[in-house]
């Protein structure tokens, strides 16, 4: 027998959209509502479920909830996105590092890496510039982690714009329509799936990447809370970041960031026209 297509009421889709809200901290754009809406919608009605039943099993079935989560997420991302933020780094801070750490790793954080090219530009950035790294390439979404560690990408993640200024460490990887990196690549990186709405909870701590020395937090605060960016901006200092270390925005997020609230462990330094925030080092915090 055919099953009958299930249509959400606004109340069940709002309710829906609470629960994923509440443990992801994701608020969909009204734009993406639409999808995250059919496909709920078809996997009620493939299931055969109502959606109180569905609400219980999303509590019970991680996989269920996390196919929910992966549906939700916009995975928007390409190589050398903000292309500034990446000259910034090849130009001061990793020669400065190189100056005074040697041939010790830096520690890289992807965090909301998506499917990987951030982690990947991070990754070749440093190895031109004769630096050894340590790079975690975290996402919420399990399915765009899966792609990150295969390493494989589209031609297509390469803008002809923004990014373009690296397009020569990408060459030696391209090959018919793909870029693909082989294990001397792909080793520097290492993947987890990490919840940042819930970086003050116990079982994402234990997850968490310490010590860092170079974090990139790009385009996910978007889809979180005013409060909630302040809790993982924090958090990420106060838990994450090495003293010096420094941590990365996108540069269209800074104004939806309520700098008054920011950690006092966190500087704001502004070099030229790119924005990033510093860890200050123990001396720097005795003085205030
Ligand atoms: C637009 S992509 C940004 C990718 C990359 N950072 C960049 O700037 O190109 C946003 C990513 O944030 C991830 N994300 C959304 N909510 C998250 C959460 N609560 N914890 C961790 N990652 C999350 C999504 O899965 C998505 O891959």
């Amino acid at each position: 027998m055919m099953q009958e297509t299930v249509h959400l009421t606004q109340e069940e889709l709002d309710s829906l959209i609470a629960l994923l809200t509440q443990r992801t901290g994701i608020i969909p754009r009204s734009s993406h509502l639409e999808g995250i809406k059919n496909y709920i919608e078809k996997k009620l009605t493939e299931k055969g479920l109502s959606v109180p039943e569905y609400k219980t099993k999303l509590f019970v079935d991680g996989g269920l909830f996390s196919e929910l989560i992966n549906e939700s997420t916009v995975n928007e991302t390409y190589f050398f996105r903000e292309e500034k933020q990446f000259i910034l780094l090849r130009d001061r801070i990793l020669p400065m590092w190189k100056a005074t750490a040697g041939s010790m790793p830096v520690k890289i954080w992807s965090a909301a890496c998506s499917y990987g090219e951030e982690a990947y530009s991070l990754a070749l950035l440093a190895k031109s510039c004769g630096v050894n790294a340590m790079i975690t390439a975290s996402d919420i979404n399990s399915q765009v982690l899966e792609h990150c560690r295969a390493g494989v990408f589209k031609d297509s993640s390469i803008r002809s714009v923004d990014g373009s200024s690296f397009k020569n460490l990408l060459m030696p990887y391209q090959k018919e329509g793909k870029i693909q990196f082989g294990s001397e690549i792909r080793n520097c990186i290492t993947t987890r799936e990490i919840n940042l709405s819930k970086i003050d909870e116990m079982q994402t701590e234990a997850l968490l990447p310490k010590n860092q020395n170079i974090v990139f937090l790009r385009n996910v605060f978007i889809y979180f809370s005013q409060n909630l960016r302040l809790k993982i901006l924090n958090s990420i200092a106060e838990k994450c970041l090495a003293d010096g270390g420094v941590l990365f925005v996108s540069m269209n997020e800074t104004a939806q960031i309520n700098f008054n609230e920011i950690s006092p462990l966190l500087e704001k330094v502004m070099d030229g026209s790119i924005f990033y925030f510093k860890k200050k080092s123990p001396e720097v915090k005795a003085n205030g």
